[in-house]
């Protein structure tokens, strides 16, 4: 007989950085009342944990001992706009997690084929009812292939280092657009390039190019691909 396992349905968003995935699935999860996943959060938290216990990148085996034991809390914020304390071994570091410096050492941490084998149950955990939105690089390839709608986001590099520029400023971080260009190049480059779950659209993502198009209308198109698909 077959088992009768509530399926849980996932939606996968992915891409580069400054595609637009993290606000756009902040509103995705808060309109269908579902979970969120930040993968990219988890991958910068084990490059905060490696920096703090001295441990070197190519120390694989070492880094795969964090990121399988990363003691980390997710609390609600002070406020009621859904911001979230990040809490890594009882220390605060909401203010440095986003931080262009922490996006450097997850990209190079999440090059270590252990660290990823080492967060992936972690990341299937966050895929509970009534839904999952997952953003990230290997959402739909490799964590969630069998999600029911998959998403890849681009947009041009220039208005991807615009949007991480405003972003960055907004939160009071002094950076430079040129060196912040120079970081997503070299970023992008290590995510697309590494051997081990490239930066890549599965074959079955719907792919969408947001140069040019506003917050609204790209998240205008998905909750009308959730529709088509009887997620919303
Ligand atoms: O999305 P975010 O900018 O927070 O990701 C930071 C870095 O973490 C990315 O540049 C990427 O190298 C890595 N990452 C990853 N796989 C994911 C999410 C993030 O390798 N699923």
């Amino acid at each position: 007989m077959k088992q009768s396992r509530p399926q849980v349905p996932v939606i996968t968003v992915d891409g580069p950085s400054g595609s637009g995935k993290g606000t756009l699935c902040r509103l995705l999860a808060r309109e269908l009342g579902w979970n969120l996943l930040d993968s990219g959060a988890l991958y910068r938290l084990v490059g905060i944990a490696a920096r703090n216990h001295g441990v070197g990148i190519d120390n694989h085996a070492a880094l795969e001992v964090l990121a399988g034991h990363l003691d980390v809390q997710f609390q609600p914020g002070a406020d009621d706009a859904g911001d979230v304390r990040v809490v890594l071994e009882g220390e605060d570091v909401t203010g440095v997690v986003r931080s262009e410096e922490v996006g450097a050492l997850a990209s190079q941490v999440g090059a270590v084929a252990a660290v990823r084998a080492a967060l992936l149950d972690r990341q299937r955990a966050f895929c509970v009812l009534p839904g999952l939105v997952a953003d990230g690089r290997d959402m739909g390839t490799e964590v969630f292939p069998e999600a029911e709608l998959k998403v890849f986001l681009t947009a041009s590099p220039e208005e991807r280092a615009a949007r991480r520029f405003r972003q960055l400023i907004d939160k009071g971080d002094a950076v430079s657009l040129p060196r912040l260009v120079a970081d997503i190049e070299t970023r992008d480059r290590r995510d697309l390039e590494r051997s081990v779950s490239p930066l890549r659209p599965s074959p079955e993502a719907v792919l969408i190019d947001t140069t040019g198009v506003s917050i609204a209308d790209v998240f205008a198109r998905l909750m009308s691909l959730a529709r088509e698909r009887g997620l919303a």
